[in-house]
């Protein structure tokens, strides 16, 4: 994250957020961990509950265990679909299951899941741990089902978005909902707060989509081609020039060395904008939903501002 944006104390607690693990009885499973998908992550999602909490007026201490959790979530879901992924590399880096093996980057995970379980049943809070379950599933069902879409060609908008609300954009929103349920509001204040995480997780994965095809990013070009995954840009770029679904099957998941992509470059720059854009209308809806979260009475002004910063960031962020 650009922390430049946040109010200094939630900067504070963010920068300080404490993501030791203290396993006694494997050490080598704290070490695997800190050095790959606990290792400086942009701690996007506790950003999201530190800020959530602030406009609930939810105090920083109280917030911490549940944005602890949430990159603890994040971060066992990383290691698993590395596994899943067979990615060499995940933010320059070998992964867990490079530097290892696969057995234990799982087993990792499932470390972690456990920890985020005992450390909040600690607090007692059942309905976010609830949702966190919930979410957990989500998550899981996200990531089967384009499982089940790779190498398949035709898939429809339904299909990605019913991907990207579970896979990406749930845990975003349970962290919002979260701030909403420890400020004891009612269930419309936990569904409006959540709303607005899914909208920006629709959006954020919307935008990744786009970056995937941006030769200047930081992962191969076309890598969900690569992995045998039509992404929203592909969608577009399919529903605009049918003709392009027969080479495209061919080449999905095994794109040949000396590959001649069968889309034209403008193929490309007219199916990115129209991502854009409609990353753009959830990124307003998430704006909108920002209006009616700061007439909260104990809304803090400042959060709310470093929040439409985060739309902004969204929108254009390039990596
Ligand atoms: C990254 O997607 C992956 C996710 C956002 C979610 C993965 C979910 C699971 C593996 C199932 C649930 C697991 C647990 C532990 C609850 P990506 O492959 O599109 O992005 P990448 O380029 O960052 O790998
Ligand atoms: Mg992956």
């Amino acid at each position: 994250m650009v922390l430049d944006w946040l109010p200094k104390e939630t900067k504070r607690a963010i920068e300080s957020l404490d993501l030791g693990l203290n396993v006694y009885s494997v050490p080598e499973i704290d070490i695997l961990l800190s050095k790959t998908v606990l290792f400086r992550g942009k701690k996007f999602r506790p950003t999201l509950c530190f800020l959530m909490g602030q406009i609930f007026g939810v105090e920083l201490d109280r917030v911490q265990p549940y944005a602890r959790a949430a990159e603890f979530v994040h971060a066992a879901t990383l290691a698993h679909d590395d596994v899943i992924d067979e990615s060499p590399t995940r933010r320059h880096r070998p992964t867990l299951n490079a530097r290892s093996s696969n057995a234990r980057a799982v087993l990792a995970g499932d470390l972690l899941l456990a920890r985020v379980m005992a450390e909040l049943s600690n607090l007692g809070e059942i309905e976010i741990i609830a949702d966190l379950a919930n979410t957990v599933e989500e998550l899981v069902s996200g990531e089967w089902l384009q499982l089940e879409a790779r190498k398949v060609g035709r898939v429809n908008r339904i299909h990605l978005e019913t991907v990207a609300k579970k896979k990406t954009a749930s845990l975003m929103s349970w962290c919002c909902g979260t701030a909403a349920r420890l400020a004891g509001k009612d269930q419309s204040w936990v569904d409006l707060a959540r709303q607005f995480g899914e909208c920006l997780g629709i959006a954020f994965q919307m935008i990744d989509d786009v970056i995937d095809y941006d030769l200047k990013g930081e992962k191969p070009f076309a890598q969900d081609v690569r992995e045998g995954l039509v992404n929203f840009v592909t969608l577009e770029m399919l529903e605009a020039r049918p003709s392009l679904l027969e080479p495209l099957q061919q080449i999905l998941g095994a794109v040949p060395a000396s590959v001649l992509w069968p889309w034209e470059p403008a193929d490309l720059e007219n199916a990115a904008a129209k991502v854009r854009a409609r990353a753009d209308a959830k990124l307003e809806v998430a704006g909108q939903i920002l209006d009616q979260l700061s007439q909260l009475p104990n809304s803090s002004l400042e959060s709310v501002q470093a929040l439409r910063s985060i739309l902004v960031y969204l929108r254009e962020r390039v990596r």
